[in-house]
């Protein structure tokens, strides 16, 4: 059998999130190096990875069958989580698709709202529409990471509680966990954030449109960093 895939740091820290022993779903899951890994090493009881098109689906069948995880791993073409609740999965992985799809999907699966069910969420966009659709459905978020590798990805864990939430801009958009903490990634991100705001302002202030909420983003950003 060839060795396992090398997990990239972003899928690793997704994978550190998953629990021991959980049944897991990995949605969009292209190549499933994530459930293969943690299949293969036995972090997880059993998985089903999933993907809306074939290509991937068929990568993903090949390398279960490649690694000899059939009997731990399914996998399903399918839209989003059509279809996964006959599995009963603990922990769900959304990662690498934009934020707006990943609280579309979610938004398609009330039955994701249990006690017990984990997800973990890798937006590629849009993390603060994400975060929004979460808070205000009665997600709770129990863990938030950044991973700085080309660029700096946000990982988003999120537990159904029953109740809302509300936060801030600079808290929809970096996390608050992430904000608190205040590490080096954190200000990389707000200082890289700092200048896509200053640039749309300024486009904005020149077309004479509305800037005043990524005025009040970036207010937020400058007190963070001060
Ligand atoms: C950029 S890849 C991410 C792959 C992997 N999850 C990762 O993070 O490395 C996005 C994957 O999501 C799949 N996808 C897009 N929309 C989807 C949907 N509605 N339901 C399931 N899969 C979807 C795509 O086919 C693609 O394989």
């Amino acid at each position: 059998m060839t060795n396992l895939p090398k997990l990239s740091k972003r899928l690793q820290c997704a994978a550190d999130l998953v629990r021991e022993g959980s049944f897991l779903a990995d949605v969009g899951t292209d190549h499933a190096y994530l459930p293969v890994v943690l299949a293969a090493t036995g972090k997880i009881r059993g998985g089903i990875a999933s993907d809306i098109h074939k290509g991937p689906i068929e990568r993903a069948r090949a390398h279960v069958r490649e690694w000899g995880l059939e009997k731990t791993l399914s996998t399903m073409l399918c839209d989003g989580l059509c279809g996964i609740e006959s599995y009963a999965p603990d922990d769900i992985l959304i990662l690498g698709m934009g934020g707006e799809l990943i609280a579309d999907i979610l938004a398609r699966a009330p039955w994701t709202k249990k006690e017990g069910v984990r997800l973990i969420l890798q937006p590629m966009t849009h993390a603060e529409l994400l975060r929004a659709f979460l808070l205000e459905n009665g997600y709770g978020i129990v863990k938030e990471a950044l991973v700085k590798e080309d660029k700096i990805y946000q990982i988003i864990c999120a537990e159904y509680t029953g109740r809302t939430e509300v936060r801030t801009a600079a808290e929809l958009a970096f996390g608050k966990e992430n904000l608190q903490r205040m590490d080096e990634t954190a200000r990389e991100l707000l200082l890289h954030w700092q200048q896509i705001l200053g640039r749309r302002i300024e486009g904005k202030r020149k077309a004479g449109a509305d800037a005043s909420e990524e005025i009040k983003l970036r207010e937020e950003i400058d007190t963070w960093l001060s």
